[in-house]
């Protein structure tokens, strides 16, 4: 019998194992004759133009993209100068293919055959989503270190400039008087912007308690009526089944405090037509892929904050909780980056989902599970 590394030196072996890899390639790639027939598509290539290796191989390319696609051109320019191409985020979308599909394509030139060439298609979708991730865990590193130094450059001379306004206080003219404090205030303005970024650069894991969602929701509505939030109507339909969150209760008051907060003043302007609603469900069949978690894990919780505001602009939603995003003239952008970090940190999620006429932010979260006693808990008992 003929070992595997024996057959793939061989003629007919080398082209099996050639096939077979291609053919797992994940992206698309067609191999294409000199009048543009298809010679060979790969099984991504069938997914990408929804069409089987069979029929895409007794078609031209022209059959499966649009009318004067710039993938065209770019075949054309490969083959009568020979070099290889790349083109970043074309259209190559078919109405058979679900409409425009932006993509990056390489080109290159088969010098074996005279006028073939071979056209790799990597979707855009996923080079993007790449991209965002990267972007993510690097402004969260720059805003974690930022955060570490402020605290300590800052806070520490900051202290003192404070006692030394405090003590110029003493011996002060009434006017001096209103300086030294507006640089005692002022200072304490700043402190306190820093210790909101010092979260951020927090680090240790929370230490979760078993925590009623519906409290936290209950406590974090008090404060909006009475305060931020005191000329808009806020609703409530809550689900009585609700199980606890494993949390830490002050970080999610924090949470929806931002989330409400937003929500506020994004109907501040309709009056008495504003209206923010609080729901919460309990989905148990929700099961999702969670970064830094191999299973798909079960995040049965679902509260949800909507506003009847005029949205979020669609340019803004994809940088939704990157920090320092803010379209208010006094915002810091920093209410949603702090969202995201301390869902991220219990192992929940949360989307945005908006309109011209309405918002929602909907959070899942795990549900509390008492841990097993051990055998000699129970013993003592
Ligand atoms: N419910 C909402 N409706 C409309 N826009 C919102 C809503 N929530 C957040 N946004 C948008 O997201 C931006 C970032 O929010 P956030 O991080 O809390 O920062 P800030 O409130 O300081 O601007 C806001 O400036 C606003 O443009
Ligand atoms: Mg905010």
């Amino acid at each position: 019998m003929t070992t595997f590394v024996e057959s793939a030196n061989s003629g007919d072996g080398r082209r099996v194992i050639l096939e077979a890899v291609i053919g797992a390639l994940p992206m698309p790639v067609i191999m294409l004759a000199s009048d543009n027939r298809i010679l060979f598509a790969n099984s991504a290539a069938e997914g990408f133009f929804q069409a089987g290796a069979s029929l895409l191989c007794k078609g031209t390319l022209e059959q499966f993209v649009p009318f004067a696609s710039p993938l065209l051109s770019l075949v054309e320019t490969v083959r009568s100068h020979g070099a290889s191409v790349n083109e970043y985020s074309i259209d190559i979308g078919t109405p058979r293919s679900g409409g425009p599909q932006q993509v990056d394509v390489h080109v290159a030139a088969l010098s074996e055959r005279e006028g073939c060439v071979l056209v790799t298609v990597q979707p855009r979708a996923m080079a993007q989503k790449i991209d965002r991730q990267l972007t993510h865990r690097g402004a969260a590193r720059s805003v974690s270190g930022m955060a570490a130094m402020l605290a300590h450059e800052i806070k520490n001379p900051l202290s003192g400039i404070r006692g030394a306004a405090q003590l110029l206080e003493t011996g002060a003219s009434e006017d001096d008087r209103q300086l030294t404090q507006l640089i005692c205030d002022e200072s304490d303005r700043i402190c306190g912007l820093v210790d909101q970024m010092e979260v951020f650069s927090d680090d240790r894991p929370i230490a979760p308690e078993p925590v009623n969602i519906h409290a936290v929701l209950d406590r974090v509505k008090n404060i909006a009526a009475n305060g931020f939030a005191s000329n808009t109507r806020i609703a409530v339909e809550y689900d009585p089944s609700l199980p606890d969150v494993p949390g830490n209760r002050d970080l999610l008051i924090q949470v929806f405090l931002n989330l409400i907060k937003n929500a506020a003043e994004a109907v501040a302007d309709l009056g008495a037509a504003g209206e923010i609603l609080l729901t919460t469900a309990f989905r148990p069949g929700i099961k999702l892929t969670v970064p830094g978690v191999d299973e798909r894990v079960a995040l049965p919780l679902e509260c949800c904050i909507h506003d009847n505001g005029s949205g979020i602009p669609e340019d803004m939603r994809q940088h939704l909780f990157d920090p320092f995003v803010s379209t208010k003239a006094t915002g810091k952008g920093l209410g949603l980056a702090l969202v995201a970090k301390v869902v991220r940190d219990h192992g929940g999620i949360i989307e945005c989902d908006s309109d011209d006429h309405r918002t929602t932010f909907r959070l899942l979260l795990p549900m509390y599970q008492a841990k097993p006693m051990s055998a000699g808990a129970q013993a003592a008992e």
